[in-house]
Order: C-alpha cells, then sequence, then structure tokens
C-alpha cells in the first residue's frame, strides 16, 4: 500500500467525526451515526483506491451507505479491503460521554477477517504482554502471568472492560483477586488500544464486545506492536451457519491477529468525536472552526503520527454546532 494512503485515509475519519460532533449530548444516536457515515461515504470518493467494505455499518439490504460488499474510493489504484465504524459508540456521542471515535482500517484485498455481527471475546494488551498471554487461559491464570511480566503487583494493575451483566462474574473474579477495573460504557475500540498508551495506566483489555470492532483494533495493534486475540460467540443457529459459511471450521477456534487482518500491511486511522482516553474530541473553536485529534498509523513501519488539525467551517452549516 502507497504510505499516502495513510493521510488520505485520516481525512475520512476527520470528516465523519465532525460530521457527528454536532449530535454530541442530543439523545439522538441514529442520527449521529447517518451523519458520521454519509461524510464518510462522501470523502472515500475522494481516495484514490478500489476499496471493498468488508466490516461495514450492516448488510446490504440493512445499510444504506457503507454496507458489506459495497466498493468505496475513486474507482482506481490499489484493490483494498476497508473496515469502517464511522461512529464507533453511537451511544456515547448521544449521551454526550466519553470514547466515541471514527475509525478506519484498510488493508490489502482479501487480508481482512469478514467478522460477522456477534459478539467475540477478547484479550488485548500492548506491547509489553505481546506474545505472552492466551485467550485459552482462565482469568485468573491471565492475570497471573501479566503481573509476572510486569513485575506489578495485583494491586497495581488496571484492567478495561465494558459495564454490562455478562461480566458480571469475570469482574467479580477481577476484583476478588484485588485488581483495580476501568470500566468502559461503550466503544471497545479504544478499550482495545489503551494498554499500548501507558498513560492510560490501563495494562490489558479483556470481555466481550463486537466481532467487527475486533478486527478494526487488531488493525491498530498491529501497527502500535500490541495484541488482541479474539474468540467469536455464535450464540444461536444462523451465527453458527454464519461462521461455517466463513470457512471457519470451528466457530470458537481463538483467532490470532493473523487470522483477523491477514500478514501484509494494515493502514489505522481514528479521530476522536468525544473525549477519550489517547484522543480529544471535536473542539469547536472562535469564527466558526473546529479542532480535531486523530491518529494514522501503518503496521510496516509502525509509525504512529498524532495530527491535530483546525478546521474551517465557514459556509459549512452542516458541521456546525
Ligand atoms: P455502536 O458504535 O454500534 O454503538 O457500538 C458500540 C459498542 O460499544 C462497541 O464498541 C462494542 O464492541 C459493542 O458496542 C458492544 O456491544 P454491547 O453494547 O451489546 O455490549
Amino acid at each position: 500500500m502507497e504510505r499516502e494512503l495513510a493521510l488520505e485515509i485520516v481525512r475520512v475519519t476527520e470528516l465523519a467525526a465532525l460530521a457527528s460532533a454536532p449530535w454530541m449530548g442530543l439523545g439522538d444516536k441514529n442520527s449521529a451515526d447517518g451523519a458520521a457515515t454519509e461524510a464518510m461515504r462522501s470523502m472515500f470518493e475522494t481516495v484514490c483506491m478500489q476499496g471493498t467494505v468488508v466490516i461495514g455499518e450492516g448488510e446490504m439490504d440493512e445499510a444504506p451507505m457503507l454496507y458489506i460488499g459495497e466498493r468505496v474510493g475513486m474507482g482506481h489504484g490499489p484493490e483494498l479491503d476497508v473496515a469502517v465504524d464511522p461512529l464507533e459508540g453511537t451511544e456515547l456521542v448521544a449521551k454526550g460521554l466519553n470514547n466515541a471515535m471514527s475509525v478506519v482500517a484498510i488493508a490489502n484485498k482479501g487480508s481482512l477477517l469478514n467478522a460477522p455481527d456477534m459478539y467475540m471475546e477478547k484479550l488485548a494488551v500492548g506491547a509489553s504482554l505481546a506474545g505472552k498471554l492466551s485467550l485459552d487461559d482462565p482469568i485468573e491464570v491471565t492475570i497471573h502471568k501479566a503481573s509476572q511480566y510486569l513485575s506489578k503487583s495485583y494491586n497495581d494493575m488496571t484492567v478495561m472492560i465494558l459495564d454490562r451483566e455478562r461480566h458480571q462474574e469475570m469482574i467479580d473474579t477481577v476484583r476478588g483477586l484485588g485488581v483495580r477495573i476501568k470500566f468502559l460504557s461503550a466503544g471497545d475500540v479504544a478499550g482495545a488500544i489503551a494498554p499500548s498508551f501507558a498513560e492510560t495506566g490501563i495494562d490489558m483489555y479483556i470481555g466481550s464486545g463486537g466481532a467487527p470492532e475486533g478486527v478494526l483494533a487488531a488493525a491498530a495493534l498491529k501497527c502500535l506492536g500490541g495484541e488482541i486475540q479474539g474468540r467469536l460467540m455464535p450464540e444461536y443457529e444462523e451465527q453458527e451457519q454464519r461462521c461455517l459459511d466463513m470457512g471457519l471450521s470451528d466457530p470458537r477456534k481463538l483467532l490470532t491477529m493473523e487470522d483477523m487482518i491477514g500478514q501484509g500491511d494494515v493502514i489505522f486511522a481514528a479521530t476522536g468525536v468525544t473525549q477519550g482516553e489517547f484522543l480529544g474530541g471535536v473542539r469547536y473553536l472562535p469564527d466558526q472552526r473546529a479542532e480535531t485529534f486523530s491518529m494514522v498509523m501503518r503496521a510496516q513501519t509502525k509509525t504512529i503520527r498524532f495530527i491535530h488539525s483546525i478546521h474551517n467551517l465557514t459556509g459549512k452549516p452542516y458541521f456546525q454546532q
């Protein structure tokens, strides 16, 4: 992949973030998501690539734009797989809560797992624990191993987890060991990335979230030198079949990063919509301007760029507060 694509892709997430930000706190997650999706779709038209949406807003019959299989890009240039979440954390924006982002990952055609819309059990870590833990281990064993590798006592460790009833047993076990929990109300791409940034104070991300978000997180973690392991959690017959149709003979097999994003290069970009652990949210400035905070990175070089942009919104009422 051409490295210039990285800067093209961050324009896409910036625009989606700017489009959804005016919906912050208005209690309307569908409008926030719709605005992000439309903006992202329109900016993709300026990117020189022949992209196919592999992770998107849903199946063709249920999503008007950025649906799975949709072709995006200018129609010439490299053939790429595209994974998008125009607004990761729709509810967060609707409620004015932290950690909503706009996210895109791209990779060579055929690299990204077309992860079905179901839950995935996840274990994500930063570089210091990459390659050292296994999702197959019980959580007590994982925490013990992590404490040894990090030379930290349990009391000094913090894990991040989505605040959901389905995690209660895991929460009790973790707290029973004396390990701290920082809850996420939604948005687990950010949760999986958080352990890669020491300043977040988070050692591991654990628990189940969306499978498509797992693939997006895998793209980010490949660039960051971290790791995510996943396991799909089909809940009924149709979901089991979906996994089998994807060629997963054992739907509950442990999925490695290679299973999720292949072996080659990948580019990941994210722009904060609301304030997050490692990215600021959209902020409005005087004179009809707004600033955004993005990260864009490429697995091949592992360069991580943080981009602080100031946008002139004059004449673009669509993006205004
Ligand atoms: P949306 O952006 O579609 O609202 O999803 C947010 C999210 O929190 C994901 O980050 C996460 O993977 C998933 O939902 C968790 O699902 P659930 O809310 O059902 O636990």
